[in-house]
């Protein structure tokens, strides 16, 4: 088997960003550009795999910690794609086999164009295989230049073609493929003879044809798979694209999208069949979500794992958390880091939850913020319950025990322990620790004055 190596290309600054991160530090589905196509590579299984950083290369190599620090070459000044390819390719050794080399811009190019690429090179026996679209409006790409014969030629950068070459419509995606032999002689014949001063790679293509050295192509029909990113609305245009494959995937695997168009679900969250997510919803990070869940919509979940048949009613805000089975929350409900919901426990509508673990089938129906507390089983937290975790120093902990009852409108001042089965009458404000089936009241006793509202009446209209 032929050794394969690959060179992402990504140190250029991104100018047209218009950003202080690195171009390939922008977000797409939630991941950095340069994940995406290191996970296109990878399933190629290289050999190895070296990245071209130059601006930011401290941030974007912070971004990828499992790389292994060979993998990132350092191109000092941003001399064009040819130079870049170039420090790898002298990084690369006394590799020999395939390169691939692709730009660190062009996020959504599929693992299967990409070993078809390896296929077709491989059976033509070729020294270059470039890969080609052809497009109503070529604005921007390089244009590949073919002889009479139909053989490429070459390839002209925008800024440089003439008028002739402007109105070629078959572009340079970017993406070539070559035998170590030749692109280490290609490279080393690069000049920067041309409008931008720069090194450029694309001109790989005239040295093969000049060389009369194998060269061919493979044409790439999806215009989501050779787009490149290098301004804000091409990530807006790649991010619309990137989720109507993700969302249909989704839709393949048994999942509801009442509207796919408001629907947001990161490269990596996943979603069981049968559930059904309703309009402007968002799943983000690495959330899980179950089998049979219902999220009913205008719903923000990161990195949150709901188990099967949760019930997500309308609004709400999750991050961070853990929900078990069965479990329903809102409407309009925010539950923060730290958050576990044990099976078949409801929280309802303006219900705040931070840190603390919610017992099996206990409720809290209304108005509530639980912060760093344990709430037992079947326990039942009134309407507008505090737990006032807070005193400006230090965050103390609740601990509330199973089968409770915690009266409407009460403040629990941590550090505080409510033993099982206690009740609290509406209105405490509970500073002691509660015994175990006792009632805790501490409020003040209630008293009438007879007749008082004649007398105060009478007062006043004088
Ligand atoms: C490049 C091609 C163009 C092709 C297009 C497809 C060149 C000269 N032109 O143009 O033919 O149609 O891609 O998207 O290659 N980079 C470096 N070091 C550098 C310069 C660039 O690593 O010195 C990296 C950039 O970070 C980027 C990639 O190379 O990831 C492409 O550079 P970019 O400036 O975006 O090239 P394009 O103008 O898009
Ligand atoms: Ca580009």
């Amino acid at each position: 088997m032929r050794g394969l190596g690959v060179i992402i290309l990504a140190a250029g600054q991104g100018k047209r960003m218009r950003s202080a991160t690195p171009k390939v530090l922008h977000l797409l589905g939630g991941k950095p550009l340069l994940w995406h196509v290191l996970g296109a590579c990878a399933a190629l299984e290289p050999h190895r795999t070296l990245v071209v950083v130059g601006h930011g290369v401290e941030r974007i190599r912070e971004a990828f910690p499992a790389m292994e620090a060979g993998a990132w070459v350092l191109q000092r000044e941003q001399l064009g794609t040819g130079h870049a390819a170039r420090c790898a390719a002298d990084a690369l050794g006394d590799f020999t086999g395939d390169v691939l080399i692709l730009n660190g811009d062009v996020p959504l190019l599929s693992r299967r164009s990409l070993s078809e690429m390896v296929a077709a090179h491989r059976s033509a026996n070729r020294e270059l295989t470039l890969a080609v679209a052809t497009l109503a409006d070529p604005t921007g790409y390089g244009r590949i230049l073919r002889g009479t014969d139909g053989n490429i030629v070459g390839v002209v950068e925008e800024r440089d073609a003439g008028e002739a070459e402007r109105a070629v419509r078959e572009i340079n995606v970017g993406l070539y493929l070559a035998s170590s032999d030749f692109l280490r002689a290609a490279l080393a014949a690069l000049d920067n003879r041309n409008h931008q001063g720069e090194y450029y790679l694309p001109d790989i293509a005239g040295f093969a044809a000049g060389r009369q050295a194998g060269i061919g192509s493979v044409t790439i029909d999806d215009p989501r798979e050779f787009r490149g990113v290098n301004n804000r609305e091409e990530l807006a245009w790649m991010e619309k694209a990137l989720q109507q494959d993700i969302n249909r995937r989704w839709m393949d695997r048994g999942v509801t999208l009442k509207d796919p168009d408001s629907t947001y679900i990161d490269a990596e969250a996943t979603i069981g069949e049968d559930t059904v997510i309703g309009p402007n919803s968002h799943l983000l990070g690495r959330t899980v979500v179950g089998a049979g869940c219902r999220i009913d919509g205008s719903a923000y979940l990161t990195n949150v794992r709901l188990a099967d048949e949760v019930h997500l009613r309308f609004s709400v805000v999750l991050d961070d958390c853990d929900i078990e089975e069965g479990v329903s929350v809102g409407p309009f409900a925010h539950l923060r880091p730290g958050t576990v919901l044990k099976r078949n426990v409801h929280i309802g509508n303006f219900v705040e939850v931070k840190n603390s673990s919610v017992g099996e089938a206990t409720k809290a129906s209304h108005l509530s913020y639980i912060g760093d507390a344990e709430l037992g089983r079947e326990s039942n937290i009134g309407a507008g319950t505090i737990t006032c975790n807070y005193d400006g120093f230090t965050k103390s902990r609740t601990t509330i025990g199973d089968r409770v009852q915690v009266g409407s409108n009460t403040q629990l001042v941590a550090p505080v322990v409510v033993g099982d089965d206690a009740y609290i009458g509406a209105g405490s404000t509970i500073t002691k620790d509660v015994p175990a089936g006792a009632l805790a009241l501490s409020r003040a006793p209630q008293r009438h004055i007879e007749d008082w509202v004649t007398g105060y009446r009478a007062r006043k209209s004088k």
